[in-house]
């Protein structure tokens, strides 16, 4: 796995716990984070040792945790400064009612408290209570100084609550915090630039009920788009039919065929920085597709007939002021050399090879990067780390081409 670099090289977060019966669920966010390459460092209040141990979070972060502020294993006796020191980012999660009122007044009564009002990095707090107390003047008061004063939210959902009530104050699930903490410590390395995207099958009709597709889950696509965003780029996704919410920030805009796909293009390319092609377009669509449902006959075989799809990236590159060309290559032999051969034809800068066979509908993927300086290879990874890694790259590829002397 690849690390995001922080202050002093990877990526190092304080969770907060406070007491609430949310703090379950902090306990998987520790995984999650740790999924992500983040190495997390776990305080919590005295309350929140009413909810969950500090034994579990010691086993699932692998690090000590700290409750006391007068904990005797920090060398110079502070904590409360000390432990925040080399962290990207505090973030309390769960937030009580109670732990917020006492941030905004800056009140440091135990370690978790004063460790917010003397970090010197970013706040961010993932609230959790009953709805009466989230809607209460008062948690509303504190949560608009908050965000006045710097302080990032996340959440809260609305949905079932512990108390047996319905309504807003539930925590983000463990997943959502993660993806959200992970986006808001990645460089913004893409900031001010405009992504378009493609991404997933396209549907080519042959009738009323049925039609041709290639095989392909969105997943990649839908990964590089978080990463992009998380990048500070403004991304707008042209997504095919596939099963997959739609990435927090994205502009997204569905279709079914890649006669819709290519409209949607058409119409967003003129402003795009960058175009990432990662859709598997079907290359050729049924020339007649037929209004009512094909009868079944036993007697005579069935012939379609198909018509060539538009090359919807190879449109794109060629345009008078084309964006920075991405385009993937999904083969299933003969990798880079296909590839390569795709980087020319299509004229792009950057091609992503990747075996079809292992990269269609996994969770992890293994990716050659094709450009002018040769093939880099990236190790086997999560998508959303490979997503990561073809970002960085992008970014370093348009910096240097903005530099090169003219
Ligand atoms: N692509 C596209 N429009 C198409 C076909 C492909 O935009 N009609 C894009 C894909 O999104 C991908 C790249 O082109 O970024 C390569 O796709 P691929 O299907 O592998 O290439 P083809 O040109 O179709 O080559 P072949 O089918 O011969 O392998």
């Amino acid at each position: 796995m690849t690390d995001i670099q922080g202050k002093t090289g990877r990526k190092k977060v304080l969770l907060g716990i406070t007491g609430g019966v949310a703090a379950y669920k902090a306990a998987e966010l520790v995984r999650r984070l740790g999924d992500r390459g983040i190495e997390v460092h776990v305080v919590m209040t005295e309350a929140a040792c009413g909810f969950i141990t500090p034994a579990t979070l010691q086993a699932l972060s692998g690090h000590p945790v700290y409750t006391d502020m007068w904990d005797g294993r920090i060398a110079n006796g502070m904590p409360h400064i000390e432990l925040s020191r080399d962290k990207d980012a505090i973030i309390i999660a769960p937030a009580t009612a109670d732990f917020i009122a006492k941030c905004v007044h800056g009140l440091a009564d135990d370690l978790l408290s004063t460790l917010c009002l003397a970090r010197d990095c970013p706040l961010i707090v993932a609230p959790a209570m009953n709805r009466q107390m989230w809607e209460h003047p008062a948690t509303q008061r504190n949560v608009a100084q908050l965000r006045r004063d710097g302080v990032t939210l996340l959440g809260p959902d609305s949905g079932d609550q512990a108390c047996g009530e319905t309504g807003m104050g539930r925590m983000l699930e463990a997943d959502e915090l993660a993806e959200a903490v992970s986006a808001f410590l990645e460089p913004k390395i893409l900031a001010g630039k405009r992504l378009l995207m493609t991404a997933g099958p396209t549907f080519e009709p042959i009738d009323a009920v049925r039609g041709i597709t290639n095989r392909s889950s969105g997943k990649m696509g839908y990964a590089l788009a978080r990463a992009a965003i998380a990048a500070g780029a403004e991304v707008t996704l042209v997504s095919g039919p596939v099963s997959l919410a739609a990435p927090a920030g994205v502009r997204i805009e569905r279709v079914q065929t890649a006669a819709e796909m290519f409209e949607a293009v058409k119409k967003h390319a003129a402003k795009a920085d960058i175009f990432i092609g990662v859709a598997a377009v079907a290359d050729y669509r049924v020339s007649k597709p037929r209004q009512h449902k094909i009868k079944k006959t036993d007697e005579s075989a069935l012939t379609l007939s198909f018509v060539p799809n538009p090359d919807i990236l190879g449109w794109v590159a060629s345009r008078p002021k084309p964006p920075f060309c991405v385009g993937f290559a999904a083969e299933s032999r003969n990798l880079d050399a296909y590839a390569d051969e795709k980087r020319r034809r299509k004229n792009v800068k950057l091609m992503i090879a990747n075996l079809a066979q292992d990269a269609i509908g996994a969770d992890d993927n293994e990716v050659s990067l094709l450009d002018d300086a040769g093939t880099h290879r990236l190790p086997r990874a999560p998508k959303d780390i490979v997503a990561r890694q073809i970002i960085t790259h992008i970014a370093g590829l348009i910096s240097r081409k903005t530099r090169t002397p003219r």
